[in-house]
């Protein structure tokens, strides 16, 4: 087919134009209906998680606080809001990951608002222009290399950041007052573990937040190291290991409870060495060596 001018091809639009206006079906009652069929069964879908949801709760005999456990769609509410909490990790729905990890791109203090404001300002004005730049009216891919181009980037770039907004580790938060914490923070740990009650976000070591060890798994791997995880013995002090793990099991917290002292792995000895140990024992990270 030859390629036609730009008046031609208006024409020819508004042949189609005009003889889709006969002959075509009409917006009411056609598309109102097939639109209200759909409607209705995505609202009926709703209402069936959320019946499935609601039928699958469940609880922790004697565990009030951990909230109602739910089954396949989700809990029916987490542990409360725990405001003795000083170390917290905010992160984002799953959908806001590109932004978080866009954010993550820049790390210059001077350079968050190119990340933060400018560039999601300039995709918005770029979304809601878009049809007055783009005025192609060719509908053939091969005649709109550009969008083309654009609409598989778009996606690509999206779900990319997406994927390492999903990997990245927190922020970190504040060092708590625990005892150990503050050994555990300025010491070789925090470069490779991410703890919340310490405010680390080392990501070599596991996060010891989803590990959950226990007081003897810990204290056998601060002692004896195991693959990438450094031995400790003779660095520290037989008192400092056993604060450092019994503050680990203690305040990475067992399934189902708060962290904390009443957490199943606690281990009630713990402080007491930490203060054998010279409370957070200043000039932890100097005993390497
Ligand atoms: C050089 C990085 C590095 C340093 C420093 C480090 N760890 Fe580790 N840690 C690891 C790795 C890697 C593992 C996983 C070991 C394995 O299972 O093979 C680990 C495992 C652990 C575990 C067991 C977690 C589990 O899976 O249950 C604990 C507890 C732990 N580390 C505590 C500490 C403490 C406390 C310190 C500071 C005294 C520390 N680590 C310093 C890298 C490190």
């Amino acid at each position: 087919m030859p390629r036609l001018t730009a008046r031609e091809r208006r024409e020819s639009y508004q042949r189609e134009y005009a003889f889709q206006k006969k002959h075509g079906k009409s917006f009411f009652p056609n598309a109102v209906f097939h639109d209200t069929i759909v409607s209705l069964i995505v609202v009926a879908l709703i209402m069936g998680m959320a019946i499935l949801w609601h039928a699958q709760f469940g609880s922790v005999p004697g565990e009030a606080e951990a909230g109602r456990i739910g089954g396949l769609l989700g809990p029916a509410y987490e542990a409360k809001a725990d405001p003795g909490v000083l170390a917290y990790d905010p992160r984002p729905e799953w959908y806001f990951f590109f932004l978080f990890e866009l954010l993550r791109l820049f790390k210059e203090p001077a350079l968050l608002i190119v990340g933060s404001v400018i560039i999601p300002t300039i995709w918005m004005v770029l979304l809601i222009g878009w049809p007055f730049i783009d005025r192609n009216p060719d509908r053939r891919l091969s005649r709109r290399p550009i969008a083309l181009a654009l609409g598989v980037m778009v996606p690509i770039v999206l779900l990319t950041l997406t994927f390492y907004g999903s990997k990245a580790p927190g922020a970190g938060g504040a060092v708590s007052t625990e005892p150990g914490a503050a050994a555990f923070a300025n010491g070789p740990c925090s470069t490779c573990h991410t703890l919340a009650n310490a405010g680390t976000a080392g990501n070599v070591g596991p996060v010891l937040d989803e590990a959950k060890p226990d007081y003897e798994t810990a204290l056998n791997l601060i002692t004896n190291g195991k693959g990438g995880m450094p031995a400790f013995k003779g660095q520290y002090t037989a008192d400092q290991i056993s604060c450092l793990a019994g503050y680990v099991a203690t305040w990475s917290g067992a399934t189902g409870t708060t962290p904390g002292p009443s957490a199943p792995s606690a281990k009630a000895t713990y402080p007491a060495s930490c203060e054998a140990a010279g409370g957070d024992f200043a000039g932890v990270a100097a005993a390497g060596g």
